[in-house]
Formats: structure tokens, C-alpha cells, sequence
């Protein structure tokens, strides 16, 4: 897939993998992106700056300090001017700085002043990577929507067999590719928030309140947004749909984390609300796991979550269309015209979620669209397709596209 004219900023750190980096450098400017690079003092002791400088054709950054760097090209600019910062190899050390929050030398300090996609391309001892200290910094990351790409599986410097290699170069590329090769279309330029999948609300270590959405058609939404051109953040809860593409999914677990991820993808042109949030979480968190005693069961008191789709619906940053669903179980029109109404939205998608239905976890739906100014009834499609629909709707509304029939 072609690049060109995306800025990619390649900050490359201290692993035996780093010799790689230059072979990602000529790879990517032969698609025709520019690549500026940021070397580690680690990265330094693999490769010369020279050679990176040389297959870029620009300056490499290595400094936090230094007084030319930054009267040219400051670290905050040099975190912004770029479509997409990739760390490879990004070491163990890299990634707890980053997971840390950490801003000790030049390219920390970029990665945490940086508004734009992060991918990273791990690359360590087996031992390293396996360490919970390291898979617990890759967990939060993901959870803040940096894109991995690898580790891979196979014998390695230190003489060991396992996964810790860095991906191949083509693989990096292609990662690159998938985030930065964004589809045109009528929603290009237009940024859209879409929420997916159930939460999980815990009881103790062990045990959490959830429902039965598996995230197929909030994923599905997103996907479609997507393939129009949009710039889309999906936040999911716990699912096992894979990611859908060219999207930056941010994985939360509780509805208080997935408002807060919500909020902070604003501002957005659209937002989709198709997460099945629960509605209340246990009061009184239990930090042990509770046993099963001689006493009766335990009563769990309740107190409501926050309502994401209200408070995008009402909110001082609204986004120009606020659409939800709703799952109901009775009166399915009736019960999702009142609530488009309570919630502030601008369009309602109401399913029916009865057992029969198969809606939860299933791949078709049935919806019926409910506007201010109207009504559709839906046929029963497959989820995907009702994505397709509504994100058709979703640009015809925004200007820039046709409705079809939707
Ligand atoms: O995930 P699948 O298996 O593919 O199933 C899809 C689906 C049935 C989950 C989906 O189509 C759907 O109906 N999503 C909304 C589920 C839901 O929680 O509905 P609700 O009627 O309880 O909530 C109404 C709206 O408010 C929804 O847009 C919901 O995302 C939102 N909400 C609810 C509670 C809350 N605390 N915050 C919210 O944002």
C-alpha cells in the first residue's frame, strides 16, 4: 500500500533489533512516507546516527538538551509533525517508560507530549517479554490505544528460543499501512467515536456483573465508519472481536474507565453509542475474594454508572450527531422514542434483545431508526450491513454522501 506523503517520526531504541530500523527506513520511503528519526543513547550503542540520517535524508534527534535541536524543531513539534510515531524496536525499558508515564530523555519526552497513533514493535529476551512487569505495561498501553506489532516467535541473539523477536520489517510496514492507509471517502476528515461490547463490573478479585454483548455490532459500526474515510476511536469493552481496521480501539473494562476514554476522544463529528453498558456497579468493592460462609449470600449494594450516551448527548462538546441504541425487551419502539428523547440524542437505533432474538452475540440484527423528523423500519440484516446503513446515513447526515435507502 502506498504511503506517500505520510510523515512517520521513528523513534529507535537500545536492542540488537535496532539494525533492522534502517531497512525500515528505506522500506518506507520507498512507498513515499518522510521519516525523521529519534535515536536512543541505547539505540546508539546498535546504530550511528549517521546511517539513519543517511537513508531519511534528515537530521536525526538524540537530545532532549540540546540548544540547536530544539531553537530548530522543539520536542513538542517534533512529537506533533508526524501522522504516526512507531518505536522499533521498542524495548522492555521504552515500553515502562512509556507505561509510566516517564519523560527522562528525547524520545520519552515525545512519546508522552504526542497527540498522534503510537505503534510500537516490541522487541527483547524471551524471559523480558514474559515477565508480568512487561505484559502488565503492554496491557495499560493497549488500554491507552497504542497499536503492537509482534513480538515474534524464534530463536534469538541471546541464544534463546521464544517469542521477544522483533516483526520483520514487511511486517511493520504493513502495520503502518493498516494506520495510516485510511480509506477515502464521504467521512474523510470527519472524526467519529463508536462504543462497543459489554462492561465488566467486578464484585471482588474474582467475580464482576456483565451482560451477554459480544461486541459484533459496535465493532461492525466502526468498521463501516472507517471504510468511509472517518477517523474513527472505537472503546470496547472485554471482547474477543478482533480490532477492525484502520481504527484506534482503546479496550476499557468498567463503564467509569469507557467514560473516560469516551471523553477523551473528543471532540468527534459523530458519536455511536452501541456499547451495552451496565447500568449500576457494586458499591462496596471487595478487595479479597468474598467466601462462601455459613451466613446467607451476600447482599451486593448497587450504584448507578455514569450514562455515556447522555452525557455525550448534553455535553459542552457534543458532537454534531449523537446516535444510541436501545435494547429492549418490550414495546421496543415506544421504550427507544422515549429514550432518544431522555438521553438527548439525535437518532435511536431500537432492537429487540429478547432471548429469541438472538441479537445479543448473534450476527444479524433487526433495527428500527428513530430521528426527530422520522422513522425507518429496518429489515433484519446482518450486523455488518447495518453498519454499512447507518454509517451511509451517518454521512448523508454530515454532508457528505448519499443515504441510500437507509
Ligand atoms: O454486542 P452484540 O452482541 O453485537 O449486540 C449488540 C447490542 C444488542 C448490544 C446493540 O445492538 C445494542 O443494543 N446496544 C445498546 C445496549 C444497551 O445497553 O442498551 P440500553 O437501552 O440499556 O442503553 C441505551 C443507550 O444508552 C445505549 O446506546 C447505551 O450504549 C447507552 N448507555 C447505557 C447506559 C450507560 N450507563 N451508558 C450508556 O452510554
Amino acid at each position: 500500500m502506498a504511503l506517500a506523503g505520510k510523515r512517520i517520526l521513528l523513534i529507535v531504541s537500545g536492542g540488537i533489533a535496532a539494525y533492522k530500523a534502517l531497512e525500515l527506513v528505506r522500506r518506507l520511503r520507498e512507498r513515499g512516507a518522510s521519516v525523521r528519526c529519534v535515536l536512543t543513547p541505547g539505540g546508539a550503542q546498535f546504530i550511528t546516527p549517521l546511517s539513519l540520517a543517511a537513508l531519511s535524508e534528515d537530521r536525526v534527534y538524540s537530545d532532549l538538551f540540546s540548544l540547536t535541536d530544539e531553537s530548530e524543531m522543539g520536542h513538542i513539534q517534533l512529537s506533533r509533525a508526524a501522522d504516526l510515531v512507531v518505536v522499533a524496536p521498542a524495548t522492555a525499558d521504552i515500553l515502562a517508560r512509556m507505561a509510566a508515564g516517564l519523560a527522562d530523555d528525547l524520545a520519552a519526552t515525545v512519546l508522552l507530549a504526542t497527540d498522534k497513533p503510537v505503534l510500537v514493535a516490541p522487541a527483547m529476551n524471551v524471559r523480558m517479554w514474559a515477565h508480568p512487569a512487561t505484559q502488565d505495561n503492554l496491557e495499560l498501553l493497549r488500554r491507552r490505544g497504542v497499536r503492537m506489532v509482534g513480538p515474534n516467535e524464534g530463536a534469538m541473539a541471546c541464544n534463546e528460543y521464544g517469542f521477544g523477536r522483533m516483526a520483520e520489517v514487511e511486517e511493520i510496514v504493513a502495520a503502518i499501512a493498516a494506520q495510516l492507509g485510511r480509506a477515502e471517502g464521504p467521512l474523510t476528515g470527519r472524526r467519529a467515536l463508536v462504543t462497543s461490547g459489554p462492561t465488566h463490573e467486578p464484585i471482588d478479585p474474582v467475580r464482576y456483573i456483565a451482560n451477554r454483548s459480544s461486541g459484533k455490532q459496535g465493532h461492525a459500526i466502526a468498521a463501516a465508519l472507517a471504510a468511509l474515510g472517518a477517523e474513527v476511536t472505537l472503546v470496547t469493552g472485554p471482547t474477543a472481536e478482533a480490532d477492525p481496521p484502520d481504527t484506534r480501539v482503546v479496550r476499557v473494562t468498567t463503564a467509569v474507565e469507557m467514560m473516560a476514554a469516551c471523553r477523551a476522544a473528543l471532540p468527534a463529528d459523530v458519536a455511536v453509542c452501541a456499547a451495552a453498558v451496565a447500568d449500576w456497579r457494586v458499591a462496596d468493592l471487595a478487595s479479597e475474594k468474598i467466601k462462601k460462609g455459613a451466613d446467607a449470600a451476600p447482599a451486593l449494594r448497587l450504584v448507578e454508572n455514569p450514562d455515556i450516551l447522555a452525557s455525550l448527548g448534553r455535553g459542552p462538546d457534543r458532537p454534531a450527531l449523537v446516535i444510541g441504541f436501545a435494547a429492549e425487551t418490550e414495546q421496543v419502539v415506544a421504550n427507544a422514542r422515549a429514550k432518544r428523547a431522555r438521553k438527548g440524542c439525535d437518532w435511536i437505533l431500537a432492537n429487540d434483545v429478547s432471548a429469541h432474538t438472538g441479537t445479543f452475540g448473534g450476527d444479524a440484527n433487526r433495527v428500527h431508526l428513530i430521528r426527530a423528523d422520522g422513522e425507518e423500519a429496518w429489515p433484519a440484516l446482518s450486523k455488518a450491513e447495518v453498519g454499512q446503513r447507518l454509517a451511509a446515513a451517518i454521512a448523508a447526515a454530515l454532508g457528505g454522501g448519499t443515504d441510500g435507502d437507509a
